[in-house]
């Protein structure tokens, strides 16, 4: 183990104090603790010029591949674990509260804000042979978390792969906007339309963060899942993604994202000719008010922060 001394002491604050005045408090506090971390890195692994370099180099190329279409950044977090860590930490509200809003989960690099607006009902599937896939008819409600009322207005907005495993936008082949849809509740906050159920499929692994998992001995799979951006006036917005249970990887994402409450069966479905499956789903939002307040009454301080 190196000594802490072996190492000019001071230089570390030397190089935080070195920020001005006009910093505001919150990048003064980020940048302090993202230097400090950096050097104690550096300093505990006695890290060389080669290997810093080699980092340089991954950023590098990882924002020469970035564009519209693709975020290498993102990912290479993602394989790392930290949109899964920042989305706990952004959006964490009394987890073992008795009644609580759906788990988020990470956004990923391939929603689109400009999703279709379509009827109640309709189909997100455009453009794939009606036999590629297995059609679902997901459907459910949107309430508030408190008081279980139905939220009028929400937005469902609802995106996932074909069942080559890409996004429309990963896909040439794929008709624009193929498989994502928004869909706007009314008085009843019930929600329905048809889509497939989906595959696992790898996170594009041909740059940096396909790297970083080859050299950590990991596979780029992620298990079967489905997308969700809900919105409604007056409500904190929620982004979260559902899994099949039966899915292969749901133990053992490659992005960290699953949580036990988001996990779903998908159910064979009798009663329509289109859908092979039904899947029922319930959303559940806090109002603004609500998430500010945090755990709902009842809920012990000491489970609440646990
Ligand atoms: C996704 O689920 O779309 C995704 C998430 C993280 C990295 C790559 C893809
Ligand atoms: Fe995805």
């Amino acid at each position: 183990m190196p000594s802490e001394h072996r190492f000019d002491p001071n230089f570390t604050d030397a190089v935080i104090n070195a920020t001005g005045p006009g910093a505001t408090p919150r990048v003064r506090q980020l940048t302090a603790g993202l230097i400090r971390h950096l050097h104690d890195f550096a300093r505990e692994n006695e890290l060389t010029v080669d290997e810093w370099m080699a980092g340089v180099e991954l950023l590098n190329e990882a924002g020469r591949m970035s564009d519209s279409k693709r975020n290498e950044g993102q990912l290479v977090c993602d394989v790392l674990g930290l949109e899964s860590l920042v989305d706990e930490i952004t959006y964490k509200l009394a987890s073992t509260a008795a009644s609580e809003p759906t788990a988020t989960a990470i956004l990923g690099p391939f929603y689109r804000h400009d999703a279709p607006q379509l009827p109640m009902g309709a189909s997100i599937v455009s453009g794939l042979d009606n036999t590629e896939g297995d059609c679902t008819w997901m459907h459910g409600t949107v309430t508030d978390f408190r008081t279980g009322a139905p939220i009028a207005g929400a937005v469902v907005d609802v995106w996932h792969t074909a069942p080559n495993g890409l996004y429309e936008q990963q896909d040439p082949d794929q008709p624009e906007m193929n498989l994502r849809g928004r869909f706007t509740t009314g008085a009843d906050g019930k929600y329905a339309f048809y889509c497939l159920r989906p595959v696992p499929y790898p996170i594009p692994f041909d740059g940096p963060a396909g790297r970083i998992l080859k050299a950590l001995d990991r596979h780029p799979f992620r298990p079967a899942h489905i997308h969700f951006l809900l919105t409604a006036p007056g409500y904190k917005p929620i982004v979260t993604q559902i899994f099949d249970r039966k899915s292969k990887y749901i133990e053992d994402d490659a992005v960290f994202a699953v949580k036990d409450s988001l996990v779903v069966d998908f159910v064979p479905f009798e009663g329509d000719a289109k859908a092979e499956f039904e899947l029922p789903y319930d959303f559940k939002m806090a109002s603004f008010e609500d998430a500010k307040k945090g755990p709902v009454e009842g809920t012990t301080e000491e489970s609440a922060s646990m």
